[in-house]
């Protein structure tokens, strides 16, 4: 079957969750963009499945809101295309056409059997192997046998949902990044049994929404968690290693965050990007892949801790973020968490934050932060001797740094070594796409 045919008849299921809607609204607009250049404009049509009729109903604002956005940046295309309709002469009226022309496409619905002619599934349901291998389960038997399954699973190896749907070589991952409509990386994970034609179509998909496609094998947490589940845990492990010398934990976590952030030049600390993710993320990605890895160091009692006390990180509904290891107030950290004292301890708490800042000294010179660094066509030599004069340093926030570099170029060596990716290049691409680290891991610089 062609892939316009295909893309006749997509579902998306979990389609009101975090990723599910941002995939919505990817596959929403790609095919309405299609429908508008193709002659037989009728037939498309997308199922979107969720748990909850609420959510679903949300769900359709947000689209009919983000469709708007994507159809004014796309208004030279929209000229082009209704230029034969003299019925739309202004600007607007053509976007609204688009718009309603777009909203045709979606079929909320909390039925999963609804997705029955779907020829293509993008699943991004909750990460829980229990209810994915479900939706499989009655996917494949109500679907055709050439239905082509594409799971957006953080953690778990396709061949086990493959295996347990009995979907034989059609089903893939196709990792979007969080949020899918901004995020330019998805890891492109195929198993040992996918059939070429499946993997051809995602990456024809991935190219038609302008996506940076990075292959990982099919090893539980892929490259970009098997990189960031041991990058915080090493950032855990200096945290406890600090209490042993005298420091409190939550000295400790800022400190690393610091260490991590400003030191290291990454776009956020450590523990904060944590606290995107979420705790209970973070916790449930290191249960799975302990498990499919047989690795005991793949946990954290801290982590568990944390949850214990109720202390979970995520966002809110409006996208603001929650506390988790940092307090925050509009989005910056203003506290951390002391587990020992069940509350928050401000940064502005007898200047207790000072005192840290002067232990770890001062960054190395040659310093700028990351987002002046992002844009600079300069930033490789700019980088090089930044870390040459972190190199000759020995103060503690540069020790703590140097090391931290070198445990994640080591991560990097061991996800080629142990079969998660052929190439460290790859590593460094998710790292740089998907992270928007400046830097690979595995670089000159060091
Ligand atoms: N959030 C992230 O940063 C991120 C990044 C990459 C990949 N992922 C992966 O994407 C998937 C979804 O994650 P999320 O963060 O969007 O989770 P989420 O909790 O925001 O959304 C999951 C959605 O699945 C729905 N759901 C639950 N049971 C269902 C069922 N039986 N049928 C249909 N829908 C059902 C829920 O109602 C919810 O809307 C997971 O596999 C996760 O590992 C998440």
């Amino acid at each position: 079957m062609e892939l316009n045919t295909r893309l006749k008849n997509v579902a998306v299921v979990g389609a009101a969750g975090k990723m599910g809607r941002g995939i919505c609204l990817l596959m929403t607009d790609l095919i309405a963009n299609l429908q508008l250049n193709s002659p037989n404009k009728l037939g498309y049509k997308i199922t979107m499945v969720d748990v909850s009729d609420d959510a679903l109903s949300g769900l359709l604002e947000y689209l009919r809101s983000q469709l708007r956005k994507y159809a004014e940046k796309n208004i030279n295309n929209l000229r082009k295309a209704y230029a034969s309709r003299k019925d739309l002469v202004e600007n607007g009226e053509m976007i609204d056409e688009f718009i309603n022309g777009a909203m045709l496409l979606p079929r909320p619905t909390t039925l999963l059997e609804a997705a029955k002619d779907a020829t293509i599934v993008f699943e991004a349901a909750i990460e829980n192997i229990d209810i994915k291998n479900q939706i499989y389960a009655t996917l494949d038997k109500v679907c055709s046998k050439d239905t082509f399954y594409y799971t957006n699973t953080s953690s778990m190896p396709i061949a086990e949902l493959e295996k347990v749907g009995g979907l034989k070589g059609r089903i893939m991952g196709v990792h979007f990044y969080n949020p899918p409509p901004v995020q330019k990386l998805v890891e492109m994970i195929i198993s040992k049994n996918t059939r070429p034609e499946v993997k051809e179509a995602a990456y024809e998909i991935g190219k038609m929404l302008k996506k940076t496609l990075i292959p990982s094998n099919d090893v539980a947490g892929f490259i970009g968690n098997g990189h960031f589940m041991r990058d915080g845990l090493h950032a855990i492990g200096e945290v406890e290693a600090l209490q042993k010398i005298g420091m409190k934990m939550y000295e400790g976590i800022y400190a690393l965050n610091r260490v991590s952030q400003d030191f290291m030049i990454r776009p956020m600390g450590i523990f904060q990007l944590i606290d995107y993710v979420g705790l209970d993320v973070y916790q449930l990605i290191l249960q799975v892949m302990k498990k499919h890895l047989n690795d005991k160091e793949l946990h954290s009692q801290l982590i568990d801790e944390m949850i214990k006390q109720d202390v979970k990180g995520g966002q809110f509904a409006d996208g603001s973020q929650k506390d988790g290891f940092l307090k925050y107030e509009k989005n910056r950290p203003v506290g951390v968490y002391c587990t020992k004292e069940k509350k928050y301890i401000l940064f502005t708490e007898n200047n207790w934050t000072k005192a840290i800042d002067e232990k770890l000294g001062e960054v190395p010179t040659g310093y700028q932060p990351w987002k002046a660094l992002l844009s600079d066509k300069g930033k490789d030599k700019k980088l090089e001797a930044y870390f040459t004069s972190m190199k000759s340093m020995n103060t503690t926030g540069a020790t703590l740094a140097w090391k931290y570099l070198l445990r994640s170029k080591e991560i990097a060596h061991f996800l080629k070594n142990s079969g998660v990716t052929d190439d460290v290049e790859n590593v460094n691409g998710v790292l740089m796409n998907g992270f928007y680290h400046l830097y690979g891991p595995v670089n000159k610089y060091y």
